[in-house]
């Protein structure tokens, strides 16, 4: 069977450095051994309001950001989800083997919905479906992936099995995450019991990638810790929740393991190290953020890398689409 990886991020606002150590960074270095297809999810975006003059814009930016990291459009399709209508029909059908049972198990619904459930709307209840398939509408094997979508990635492979044991086929592959990395849940600068989240409403709990080196610098060193000097183990480090996350945030921006960044720096205190990492931070981000400027300066250009990446995805989704509604019996 063909190594398929398939993954997305939602156009909502700019990409943070979460976005980038959880996943954009792996899918780069996934592409060389994969058949890859990434994606601006922006059907998923709707399921929070968007204003309709910046979503398209938003969904350009986050394209760029991709190319900018490094995903070679002539080896990956980037694309929009709007431009491939299959996934969208597959949601429908694939929601027919999904139990509400296990919708109200999604953390992340419980997270996002409001206290009053009967005001919630079907669209962010059924989220996952449509995440599943966006996946299986390719037949993807591999889904790289921050640590927060681990959920619906096990709802996606109990929809895939739903499916082949309800027909008695064995035509969805059970897509694997790919959780790669020293930084798969990367925490916010303020508060280290939360994720950095483009949702927050603090701009210093982020870095974002179209951050400049005064705004990384300023926000590493209002970054919450503690008063105690770096740990001497893991151990140690990991009931430190803020601290853990900077060193995590280091070792994965320098590319080695989190006990490497011990050994170099137990017992400096942070005012010294945050210094260090902001230097780091600015020397691996700084050129991003130029590549993006670029590109986007260019719109054009991303919209015509776009447009021709929809139209080599869909042949594929139309194609499992058709052979899908064969073994459900639709009229095809
Ligand atoms: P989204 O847009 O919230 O995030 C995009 C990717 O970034 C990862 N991520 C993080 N990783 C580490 N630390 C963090 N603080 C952090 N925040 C975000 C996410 O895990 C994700 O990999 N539902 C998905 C989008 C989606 C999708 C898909 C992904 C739709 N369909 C199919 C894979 C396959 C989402 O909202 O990601």
């Amino acid at each position: 069977m063909t190594r398929r990886i398939f993954s997305g991020m939602q156009p909502t606002g700019e990409l943070h450095l979460g976005n980038y150590l959880g996943a954009l960074r792996n899918w780069v270095a996934l592409q060389k051994d994969y058949e890859c297809l990434y994606c601006v999810v922006d059907l998923h975006a709707l399921t929070l309001p968007q204003d309709p003059s910046r979503l398209a814009r938003n969904t350009r930016e986050t394209a760029a950001a991709y190319f900018a990291a490094g995903v070679d459009p002539k080896r990956c399709p980037v694309f929009a989800q709007s431009a491939v209508p299959e996934h969208a029909y597959l949601h429908w059908l694939l929601s027919n083997h999904t139990p509400l049972g296990w919708l109200n198990r999604m953390t992340q619904f419980k997270d996002k919905a409001a206290k009053n459930r009967d005001l919630e709307l079907l669209g962010l209840y059924s989220y996952p479906v449509l995440m599943a398939a966006d996946i299986l509408v390719y037949k993807a094997t591999h889904v790289p992936v921050g640590e927060d979508q681990k959920q619906h990635l096990e709802l996606s492979r109990d929809v895939a099995g739903a499916f082949n044991r309800h027909y008695g086929v064995d035509y969805f592959p059970l897509p694997e995450p790919q959780i790669l990395g020293e930084a798969t849940r990367v925490m916010s600068l303020r508060d280290g019991a939360r994720k950095m989240s483009k949702s927050d409403e603090s701009d210093y709990s982020r870095i974002n990638l179209t951050d400049d080196p005064d705004a990384i610098r300023r926000k590493i060193q209002k970054a919450k810790t503690d008063p105690h000097p770096i740990s001497e183990t893991l151990e140690d480090l990991a009931k430190r929740p803020e601290a853990d996350n900077l060193v995590t945030l280091f070792a994965a921006l320098e590319g080695k393991p989190k006990k490497d960044v011990l050994a170099r720096h137990a017992g400096r205190n942070f005012s010294g190290f945050k210094k260090d990492f902001a230097d780091l931070a600015v020397a691996v981000l700084s050129p991003l953020t130029a590549k993006m400027r670029d590109f986007m300066k260019d719109e054009a250009e991303i919209d015509r890398l776009m447009k021709e990446a929809a139209a080599r995805a869909r042949p594929l989704a139309s194609r499992h689409v058709r052979e899908v509604k064969d073994i459900i019996g639709l009229w095809t």
